[in-house]
């Protein structure tokens, strides 16, 4: 019960984060970042969490330490899907985005990267993606960019890169390599229809619209990753980053590559692979061969999962609230264990984290699963 003129932690929370997003729209580059900074330090200093914010699970430390040499042993965090629009819009994704920043940010230990998947913009304006690469300078830890479909298709990829450099790229940390590869790429579907930009993105943004083609890593993509991994060992770990998801989920709402098959070729020699991917918004565990597949929160909203083509090793996530608009949404982390492979912790913002093991999806999901909900899913 509310005692008279005593704030809760929870009203005095809200106020804060109140005044700091009301701020947000006189705020220039360098005051925001320092208001974002100091946002973080109160949350960290306090010990404070949002009332409905994720639990921390202290388990990395533990697994990712044990074991001897050789690669892995780290864990890295992500914040994915942030669909942003101009802040004169609409500042409910920009509150979001700015909680993930700082769940991020009170991780301890840090997290060595903190891996953005994509769909930082909603329509791919320039201001969109400015206001989005202003926000995420306030990560503490090296951010690393993916592009999405919606960074892409109103100027292809022009504002974008000249923000984060080249959308394919790949890198080494801790015996393990990172590839991050552009899955986005659509056949041309818009000069003969005679779009302009604005109606190319428009369609592209609408997934299930019909018009537009399925996404592709594409011939020069392929060509790309197969050049890079021919330089590693087939023992070297390998977690490769894509927008969409590496294998052919659902065709309607384009939750799909279409030369997914092609990709998963490439990657077959190696003995240890995992592809985590975002724009799906929702909880997916798929195993394919050799491959560990782990989708990604959004911190915008989730997606429902798809009628037909949910992998049978997805543990559902929970949607109990439709009154929620934050039901389903989130972060995370992954935690690389020793010898390379992944374990993944859903953070999901009003509901206890979920984890879904590499020892899960490598038993096809006989040993090591997560608690069964027992709430509805959507
Ligand atoms: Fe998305
Ligand atoms: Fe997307």
């Amino acid at each position: 019960m509310a005692i008279k003129g005593v704030k809760s932690v929870e009203t005095k929370y809200m106020e804060e984060r109140e005044a700091l997003f009301k701020s947000i729209s006189q705020l220039g580059r360098r005051d925001f970042v320092k208001a974002a900074g100091i946002s973080a330090a109160v949350v960290a200093s306090k010990g404070l969490m949002h009332p409905h914010s994720f639990q921390l699970v202290d388990i990395a430390k533990a697994e990712t330490a044990n074991g001897g040499s050789g690669a892995g042993g780290f864990t890295f965090a992500y914040i994915s899907d942030t669909h942003l629009y101009k802040k004169t819009l609409n500042d409910r994704f920009i509150r979001s985005i700015l909680r993930a920043v700082d769940d991020v940010n009170a991780l301890n230990p840090q997290p060595d990267f903190v891996f953005f998947g994509g769909d930082l913009a909603q329509l791919g304006a320039k201001e969109e993606l400015d206001l989005g690469a202003q926000i995420l300078k306030g990560v503490k830890a090296p951010v690393k960019m993916m592009v999405g479909e919606h960074d892409w298709f109103l100027d292809m990829g022009q504002h974008w890169q000249q923000l984060f450099g080249a959308p394919s790229y790949s890198f080494d940390h801790k015996g393990v390599h990172f590839v991050v590869l552009m899955s986005v790429n659509e056949k041309d579907f818009w000069t003969q229809r005679g779009f302009t930009p604005e109606q190319r993105m428009q369609t592209v943004a609408g997934l299930d619209n019909g018009t537009q083609s399925r996404f592709e890593v594409g011939d020069a993509g392929r060509q790309w990753l197969k050049n890079d991994l021919d330089k590693v060992d087939a023992n070297t770990p390998v977690v490769v980053f894509s927008h969409s998801p590496l294998y052919k989920y659902y065709r309607d709402w384009n939750f799909w590559t279409e030369d997914a098959d092609q990709v998963q070729a490439i990657l077959s020699k190696f003995a240890t692979c995992t592809v985590i991917h975002g724009h799906t918004h929702q909880m997916l565990s798929n195993r394919i061969g050799n491959i560990n597949f782990h989708g990604m929160l959004s911190t915008a909203w989730p997606w429902p999962y798809a009628p037909t083509g949910l992998p049978k090793l997805t543990v559902q996530m929970n949607r109990s609230d439709p009154f929620d608009n934050l039901d389903g949404c989130g972060d995370g982390r992954f935690n690389v264990l020793r010898g390379g492979t992944v374990d993944q912790i859903y953070s999901l913002w009003d509901r206890n984290p979920v984890t879904v093991r590499a020892s899960y999806l490598a038993s096809n999901g006989t040993s090591d699963a997560p608690a069964a909900t027992k709430l509805v899913s959507y």
